[in-house]
C-alpha cells in the first residue's frame, strides 16, 4: 500500500474575482517508507497540500489516500482521530504544549486517542532523537533544535504512515538545521514511517531520496536528489525559475 496517494486535488482561495486556484488537479504518490523533499516558490501550495494530507483543511476535489484512507472524505473529528495514528505532522514553529513535558507531549496523540503510551517505545525514541535525560523538561527549557526534536518524536511516536513536516528547520540555524537532517535520513531508516519534507533550503531537500518541484498547482518534476544539494539547487532552478 501507498504511505500517501493523492489524485487529482485541487484548492482555490477566496471567491468570485478573488478567487486564487492553488493546487490543480495535483497528483503525488509515496511510497510507503519512502523520504521524500517538496520544493516550489513562495506560495506555490506546498503547505496548503501538507494541511490537506493532514485532513486539517478541505479539499475543493480530488482524493488523497493516507495509510488507503481517503482524507478528504472524513469529518473534522474523524480526521483528527485519524490523525493521531497515521499522519504525523511537524510545523516550522514546533507546536509544543508548554506547559507539558517532554514525554508527555510526545506522548500526548496517543493519550488523546484513549491508549495507555509505550514506554519502552518512549525510551527508544528518546535516545535515537538525543533527548534521553530530558523527558522530564518543559519546551521552554529547550533549544530550537531540541524543541523540533521533541516534535519529531511525537510524529514518529504512533508509527504512522507518514510523517508531514512543513518547513522543519525554517527556524533553526544551520548547525541545528544539518542535525535534524542527519537525524531524519537516520530515522527514515530505522523507522517505518514516509516522510514528506516541504523546505525552501536544497541542503535539507538533498537528504530525502527523492525531490518533487511544486509549479502551477501540480508537480512538474521529480527526481532522485542523489544526496547532492548542488544538483537539488540546479534542478529547481530548471524546473522552477
Ligand atoms: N487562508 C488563506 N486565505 C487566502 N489565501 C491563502 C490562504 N492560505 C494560503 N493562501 C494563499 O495560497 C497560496 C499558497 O499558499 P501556501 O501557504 O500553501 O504556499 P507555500 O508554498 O507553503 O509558500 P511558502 O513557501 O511561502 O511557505 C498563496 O498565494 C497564499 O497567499
Ligand atoms: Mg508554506
Amino acid at each position: 500500500m501507498k504511505a500517501l496517494k493523492a489524485t487529482g486535488v485541487c484548492r482555490a482561495y477566496g471567491k468570485g474575482a478573488l478567487k486564487v486556484d492553488v493546487l490543480r488537479d495535483f497528483d503525488l504518490t509515496i511510497d510507503a517508507g519512502a523520504f521524500v523533499a517538496l520544493m516550489g516558490p513562495s506560495g506555490s501550495g506546498k503547505s496548503t497540500f501538507l494541511h490537506l494530507a493532514a485532513g486539517l483543511l478541505a479539499a475543493d476535489a480530488g482524493t488523497i489516500c493516507v495509510d488507503g484512507e481517503d482524507v478528504t472524505k472524513m469529518s473534522d473529528a474523524a480526521a483528527t482521530r485519524f490523525r493521531r495514528r497515521h499522519a504525523g505532522v511537524v510545523f516550522q514553529d514546533f507546536n509544543l504544549v508548554d506547559t507539558l513535558t517532554v514525554a508527555e507531549n510526545i506522548v500526548l496523540p496517543v493519550a488523546l486517542d484513549g491508549a495507555r503510551a509505550d514506554g519502552v517505545r518512549l525510551t527508544a525514541l528518546l535516545g535515537k532523537l538525543g533527548l534521553a535525560g530530558k523527558e522530564h523538561r518543559k519546551p521552554g527549557e529547550l533549544s530550537g533544535g531540541e524543541r523540533q526534536r521533541v516534535a519529531i518524536a511525537r510524529a514518529l511516536f504512533a508509527e504512522p504512515a507518514v510523517v508531514l513536516a512543513d518547513e522543519p528547520t525554517g527556524n533553526l540555524d544551520a548547525a541545528a538545521s544539518r542535525g535534524i537532517c542527519d537525524l531524519l535520513k537516520d530515522l527514515n531508516k530505522t523507522e517505518k514511517s514516509a516522510i514528506l519534507l516541504v523546505t525552501h533550503d536544497p541542503v535539507v531537500a538533498a537528504c530525502a531520496s527523492e525531490v518533487c518541484f511544486l509549479k502551477d498547482g501540480r508537480i512538474a518534476a521529480r527526481h532522485a536528489t542523489a544526496g547532492d544539494p548542488a544538483r537539488v539547487s540546479e534542478l529547481y532552478l530548471e524546473t522552477c525559475k
